[in-house]
């Protein structure tokens, strides 16, 4: 975990941020717009955090986009949802290349239109060199779905022979998530005040910090950003044992 010196305090800076973007259809309601816009105010919210937080020198940060039970909400919002999905993926060209951050899609992208898997392929190959932050962003994303997908795989390769039942670990189920070589998160933050994990990350996040705030996703800022690694910095973090050595 590395520090840095933020008005005269050392700051640790988790290696690992995990964010739920909560709250664009009633940051959005709140002043009689569209559900859309808000989404539209939180794209451009995203771009601004992932900045941020580059900047901050946080190497890894997963980022909950669209989960696999949103297909439940109305067609039309459905519809912008993609139609932002796809201009935003080309605009993350700009934003990779510009902070050298690597992007990787989490999820199913098997529902997705063609045209957005492919964009979803170029961005992933077109950063995938890119050492400064390392961005999942998590679309048609849910932890069930991820976990099933991936013992569905360990199965296959039980059946073909190459693994043995006793020789799976836990180990093994992480290296069969979308998320196999990535560090768990050490801090969650959800926006907008519900207070639950949404499918999100439930394997990665058994021993993350929990941040809840009321501020929703659109208004977020790095101020808000500095003050959820502040409320992570006080806690004593215990993994089921004694506290962390830096701490006694
Ligand atoms: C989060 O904002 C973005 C997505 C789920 C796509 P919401 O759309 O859930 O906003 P609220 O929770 O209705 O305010
Ligand atoms: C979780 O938020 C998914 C994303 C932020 C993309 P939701 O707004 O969909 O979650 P629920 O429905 O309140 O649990
Ligand atoms: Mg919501």
């Amino acid at each position: 975990m590395s520090e840095i010196e933020l008005n005269d305090a050392h700051l640790k800076i988790p290696d690992h941020i995990a964010i739920i973007m909560d709250g664009n259809g009633r940051w959005a309601a709140a002043r009689k717009l569209p559900r859309s816009y808000g989404h539209i105010r939180g794209c451009a919210n995203l771009e601004t955090i992932v900045e941020e937080a580059a900047d901050l020198g946080i190497p890894y940060m997963t980022v909950y986009a669209f989960s696999t039970e949103n297909w439940k909400r109305s067609q039309d919002e459905i519809y912008s949802l993609m139609k932002l999905f796809r201009s935003y993926l080309k605009k993350c060209l700009k934003i990779a290349e510009n902070n050298q951050i690597r992007m990787k899609i989490i999820g199913d992208p098997s529902a997705f239109s063609q045209e957005l898997q492919d964009g979803i392929r170029t961005l992933e190959e077109f950063s995938k060199d890119f050492k400064k932050m390392y961005l999942q962003i998590a679309l048609n994303y849910g932890s069930r779905d991820e976990i099933t997908r991936g013992v569905r795989e360990i199965a296959a390769q039980a059946a073909a022979g190459r693994i043995r039942p006793e020789d799976i670990q836990e180990q093994t189920i992480s290296d069969h998530l979308d998320t196999a070589g990535v560090p768990d998160p050490d801090l969650l933050i959800r926006t907008s005040g519900e207070l639950r994990l949404s499918n999100y990350l439930m394997w990665q996040l058994a021993y993350a910090e929990l941040y809840f705030t009321d501020v929703p996703w659109p208004d977020f800022d790095r101020a808000e950003l500095i003050k959820a690694i502040q409320t992570f910095n006080d806690r004593d973090r215990r993994y089921g044992g004694l506290k962390e050595a830096s701490h006694v």
